[in-house]
């Protein structure tokens, strides 16, 4: 299996440079939560902790009942069969095996943006399939049997771009999916950070919203995660939810591979799902730090594009990457190279919200 190379190591000289500054590191370059997992959210956690016994592959029914009626209230979803949800350890591993649970592999292709989280790439390469990143579809071409994706991500709202994808843009996709036989998974799981004005439920739409899906979720997969909601990033807590068919089937391996969510993040899951004020606090906490930080970004000469949506504000000098890395790295801020998320990143860079009020204020000081 060829994997590609771990990017994140050639970052280190510049993780280096910018720890040098006397003001310290300001790190911007990974999306990881930095706030306090919310005490309703603990409480569940604790009060499971006693769990001598086998916890479900499937999750109960009650969890499963939560996440159906989450898509209903927050994502303008109302048509969710709890039949077709399942709790994951994390979005990472499902995004990493999905290929391979759905059984493809040699000679089958895993399309997905061709600026993306990397791990599109990665799940293609383990089920020994053919990565494709593709600008659009009509970028693909004209289809052979052979060259058609058997699975097509989505990513809305991007990591990186923060671009939302339209209920229209998403329908034409899945048209185009159902026609051409090609399962879509939808990995939603910056959903609910949604800046733009008039914002909420169903603002950023779902692959499963009935006026994309025309009323079914045949060949259609959400893939969502807590972590970034709900600061539980440490917990591994997300779901895939849609085609009943499909979610069985995905059921049926991970339950001979013991692919289990602990029954105390089960808990946790359900008490996050069901506990929307601290979605709410946690969104305004990013969106003070994402306006100050925008406002430093252009005054220093960077251009934000897209991020109108998620964790991170997509920015470009119009140079080189690296370049614009070394020149933060040299104010002590830590950013990740657009080309990391495939070469059309290559002249911008991806500068995350998920640092404390103290340390974005710091870098907000440093680029005035
Ligand atoms: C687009 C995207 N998908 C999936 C994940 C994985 O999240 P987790 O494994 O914490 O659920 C991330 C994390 O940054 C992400 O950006």
């Amino acid at each position: 299996m060829q994997l590609p190379d771990f990017p994140w190591d050639s970052l280190a000289p510049f993780k280096e440079r910018a720890s040098a500054h006397v003001g310290g590191l300001v790190d911007l370059s990974v999306g990881t939560p930095v706030d306090p997992t919310p005490e309703v959210v603990q409480r569940a956690l604790c009060a499971a902790a006693d769990a001598p016994g086998y916890p479900q592959t499937w999750g109960t029914a009650p969890l499963r009942e939560a996440v159906a009626g989450w898509f209903a209230r927050r994502r303008g979803v109302p048509d969710l069969d709890p039949d077709g949800v399942l709790p994951t350890v994390g979005s990472k591993e499902l995004v990493a095996w999905l290929p391979t649970l759905l059984g493809l592999g040699a000679g089958d292709v895993v399309a997905f943006p061709e600026v993306a989280y990397p791990t599109y790439d990665v799940g293609a390469r383990i089920a020994g399939a053919s990565p494709l990143p593709m600008r659009s579809l009509t970028g693909l071409g004209p289809l052979t049997t052979a060259g058609t994706p058997k699975l097509l991500w989505v990513n809305s709202p991007s990591n990186p771009t923060g671009q939302v994808l339209g209920v229209e843009h998403l329908k034409k996709l899945v048209d185009w999916a159902r026609e051409h036989g090609v399962v879509v998974a939808s990995d939603e799981c910056y959903a609910e950070l949604d800046w733009r004005e008039g914002a909420g439920p169903g603002s950023v739409p779902s692959i499963l919203d009935p006026r994309v899906t025309g009323g079914s979720h045949e060949g259609l997969l959400a893939v969502y995660s807590l972590s970034k909601q709900s600061n539980l990033a440490g917990y591994r807590a997300a779901f895939v939810a849609g085609d009943v068919t499909l979610v069985r089937a995905l059921l049926e391996v991970r339950k001979h591979a013991g692919m289990i969510v602990p029954w105390p993040v089960q808990q946790a899951v359900l008490a996050a799902l069901t506990d929307d004020e601290h979605v709410a606090a946690q969104k305004e906490r990013y969106r003070l730090r994402r306006d100050r930080l925008r406002a430093a970004l252009e005054g220093f000469g960077l251009r934000v594009d897209h991020s109108e949506a998620g964790l991170y504000l997509w920015s470009t000098r119009g140079q080189d990457c690296w370049e614009t890395v070394a020149a933060l790295a040299d104010r002590g801020i830590l950013v990740a190279p657009g080309s990391f998320y495939g070469s059309a990143g290559a002249q911008h860079v991806r500068v995350a919200l998920t640092a404390t009020d103290e340390r974005i204020d710091a870098a907000v000081a440093r680029l005035g």
